[in-house]
């Protein structure tokens, strides 16, 4: 087995020699800021009843959710900053060895680091919108002490701009991050176990066209024996420090 200096020299020189090439983050990413991955040791469901975040719970008894919501993705989130991992991504897009990043996240990290190509496939915590008449309205602006938070157009209720259980993927987002997929010659997965869909599936997606699957990642994942070529095992901070210095010699 090569060692992980040897591996992380291949995939820079793989990701030099590609045209293109994407990378699909979950919330492993975001870990080393302090957001709490969804799943595993410290998993943010471990602790909550993932309900208060189905769409259908949640309309019905959005006093109930809302002082979850708050309190995990906007007392406690709204306080995080990029990491180095982060920081690597957009280092990469600004010297042309990134074309875009797809997310789960909805922590709006890879934009606060300076990414501009980002497909957000499960929409963002940054908007609230009003569930009647969809305006929306800053989240940063929004006074929460009024809980649940109300339209002050028409009085119904405020949603976070992210995608629930049980609701649809933001159309452009599915159809673009597919799209990039499809068209990368390098995929690069960062920090998601694989388990939820539709977005598990991106990464089979780009696979399905041949194309070289790298994967970041503390443990293996669903794609790790499936799906992906080389699997540096590590924290994404560690690993991606590594890979932009290897990229950048
Ligand atoms: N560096 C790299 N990988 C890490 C790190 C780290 N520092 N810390 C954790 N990981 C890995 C874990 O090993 C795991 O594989 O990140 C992954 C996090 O997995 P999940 O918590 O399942 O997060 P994600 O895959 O993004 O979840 C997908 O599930 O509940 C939903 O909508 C939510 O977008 C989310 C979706
Ligand atoms: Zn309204």
């Amino acid at each position: 087995m090569n060692s992980l200096t040897d591996e992380i020299i291949r995939a820079s020189e793989i990701i030099k020699q590609s045209s293109r090439t994407v990378a699909f983050t979950g919330a492993g990413i975001s870990a080393e800021s302090g957001i709490p991955p969804f799943r595993g040791e410290n998993g943010l469901w471990n602790k909550y009843n993932p309900v208060f975040l189905d769409i259908n719970y949640f309309n019905q008894y959005p006093e109930r959710s809302w002082p979850l919501i708050k309190e995990i993705f906007y007392d406690f989130f709204g306080q995080a900053k990029p990491n180095v991992a982060h920081y690597a991504l957009a280092e990469m897009e600004q010297k042309g060895l990134l074309h875009a990043v797809i997310t789960q996240n909805i922590d709006n990290l890879h934009q606060i680091a300076g990414n501009k190509q980002v497909y957000e496939f499960h929409g963002n915590s940054r908007n609230l919108v009003c569930q009647k008449c969809s305006t929306y309205y800053e989240a940063g602006k929004t006074d929460f002490s009024i809980m649940p938070p109300l339209c002050s157009k028409c009085g119904s209720v405020l949603k976070p701009d992210f995608v629930f259980f049980g609701e649809p993927i933001p159309l452009a987002a599915n159809k673009y991050s597919f799209r990039e997929a499809e068209d990368a010659e390098v995929f690069i997965i960062i920090g998601t176990t694989g388990e939820i869909m539709p977005a598990s599936l991106i990464p089979y997606e780009a696979k399905k066209n041949g194309n070289k699957i790298l994967e970041i990642n503390i443990s293996p994942s669903n794609y790790t024996n499936s799906t992906t070529d080389i699997f540096l095992q590590g924290k994404a901070t560690v690993i991606m420090q590594q890979l932009l210095s290897a990229l950048m010699t």
